[in-house]
């Protein structure tokens, strides 16, 4: 006799409730290791799966790659029965999986999915009833009902279908958006409220049950998409608000005002505002690319999405805006910026973290390269860099008591370790665009 959702969804809640349940989680990066951790801290058994037999030898080892994670919380995970494979066939022992693969966009700027249906399409042929995948990656609305189920469907041999209500039987769909932010110790994951839609109330139900157990509080929406929209809302209104700021830190240089002081006065305000501060220009695995899942999901609709498109464009300009400045600042000093040398301090997307991916000091080293500048860089979270997907730089981290031999130093990122005083008292020029030389007062910091 074949059993009902109502009999599966009572199993996983027995097996949820005593810790019986195993967790599989599709990726082990930023996202999904410290959600293994959490997990394995909440006693459960936990299996992370990745593609990379690296971090996959690494973690079995006890051994972490993320800074902010020590080995001794991978050790502690492993006595708790955790472990790491490339083995995709472990699936089939999962009561539930999650997914937290890479969502980037390819060179023309649209969504690339092939890491979610390459997940996907290898877990589907181990999938069994009773059995919840959760899709955490980022994207638009509607990749869970219009990707994900489709292939899980298709790629089962034994006819498994989604089981999107009480009487049905199958296994259970949902999305749950991630919502971390690196470096940001203000809130313990465990508060950060998480957002669940699920395909059918079941799903979500059972989303909800196994996320209840290491978040504090659960917020369930009506569906996958609902939830992938909340996701791309607030990355979008950091982008957009980003941008707004970005924008006026150009006039207001005109008009010269200082926008870092007009914010902190703002700030002030007890409703209606939130602060946002202007930079070189958008980085991390987010905020300038998610909004860009919408605005191509959008071109199905007939629709633009203008808000999205004006931000993009001004994040976007904000690295050439830096290196105007730099060269005004040199030319000030009556130097060009052809044959000038340039020490980039940061190479991370923010401050103290040890993530680059599409870092604007990426793009600002190759302008200054470009422009006949001979580049260094300083960077405390790497002390070497080598080719990335979107950049070959094979560079070295000049130690900062070299400075003085620089032309100019550029601040791109304001990792709190600088000592700001003393690398301005050793510069010969400062072209600061993090404002992190705020109360040092010297003639020879520009801050843009
Ligand atoms: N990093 C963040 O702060 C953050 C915050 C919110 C949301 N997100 C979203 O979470 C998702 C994951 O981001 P991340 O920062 O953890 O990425 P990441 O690149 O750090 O990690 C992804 C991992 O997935 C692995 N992987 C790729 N294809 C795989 C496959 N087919 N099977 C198994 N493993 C595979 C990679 O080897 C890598 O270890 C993205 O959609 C991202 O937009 C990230």
């Amino acid at each position: 006799m074949t059993s009902t959702s109502l009999d599966n969804a009572t199993e996983l809640k027995r097996r949820i409730a005593s810790r019986e349940a195993r967790i599989g989680i599709v990726g082990m990066g930023y996202v999904g290791l410290p959600l293994a951790l959490l997990f394995s801290e909440e006693r459960f058994q936990v299996t992370g799966f990745d593609v990379d037999s690296n971090k996959v030898e690494k973690l079995n080892s006890g051994d972490s790659y993320i800074v902010r994670i020590p080995g001794t919380e991978i050790q502690l995970a492993r006595e708790n029965g955790f472990h790491a494979t490339t083995d995709y066939a472990a699936v089939s022992q999962m009561d539930v999986v999650i997914i937290c693969v890479p969502t980037p966009l390819n060179e023309y700027h649209e969504p690339d999915l092939s890491y979610v249906t390459g997940t996907v399409r290898s877990i589907a042929p181990h999938l069994h009833e009773g059995q919840l995948i959760v899709l955490e990656s980022t994207t638009y609305p509607g990749t869970t009902e219009e990707v994900v189920v489709p292939l899980l469907e298709q790629g089962n041999a034994i006819g498994l279908r989604v089981a999107r209500d009480i009487v049905a039987s199958g296994f259970y769909v949902a999305f749950s958006p991630e919502r971390e932010d690196p470096g940001n110790d203000t809130v313990a994951r465990r508060d950060i409220p998480k957002v669940v839609g699920g395909c059918g109330p079941v799903a979500a139900e059972m989303a909800s049950e196994v996320y209840g157990t290491i978040f504090a509080r659960t917020v369930r929406v009506s569906s996958p998409a609902a939830a992938e929209m909340t996701k791309l809302l607030e990355n979008i209104y950091r982008c957009v608000n980003i941008a707004l700021v970005n924008e006026l830190k150009q006039l207001c240089m005109r008009m010269d005002i200082d926008l870092f002081e007009v914010i902190d006065a703002a700030k002030t305000k007890p409703f209606g505002f939130q602060a946002f501060y202007p930079g070189p220009g958008l980085g991390g695995h987010c905020i300038p690319i998610d909004p860009f899942y919408l605005s191509w999901k959008a071109r199905e609709f007939d629709f633009r999405t203008r808000f999205i498109e004006l931000a993009g464009e001004v994040n976007l300009e904000m690295p050439y805006f830096v290196i105007e400045n730099v060269v005004e600042a040199l030319s000030q000093q009556g130097k060009a910026l052809c044959g000038s040398r340039v020490l980039v301090l940061g190479l991370a997307y923010k401050r103290d973290i040890d993530d680059l991916r599409e870092s604007p000091s990426l793009t600002i080293i190759e302008l200054l390269q470009k422009r006949g500048a001979h580049v260094e860089y300083n960077d405390p979270f790497f002390p070497t860099v080598g080719k990335g997907r979107k950049y070959v730089l094979n560079m070295t981290s000049t130690p900062l008591d070299r400075v003085p031999e620089f032309d100019c130093i550029v601040i791109v990122t304001d990792h709190s370790q600088y000592d700001y005083a003393s690398i301005v008292s050793r510069a010969q020029l400062v072209v600061d665009t993090r404002n992190a030389t705020r109360g040092i007062d010297a003639t020879n910091i520009v801050r843009c």
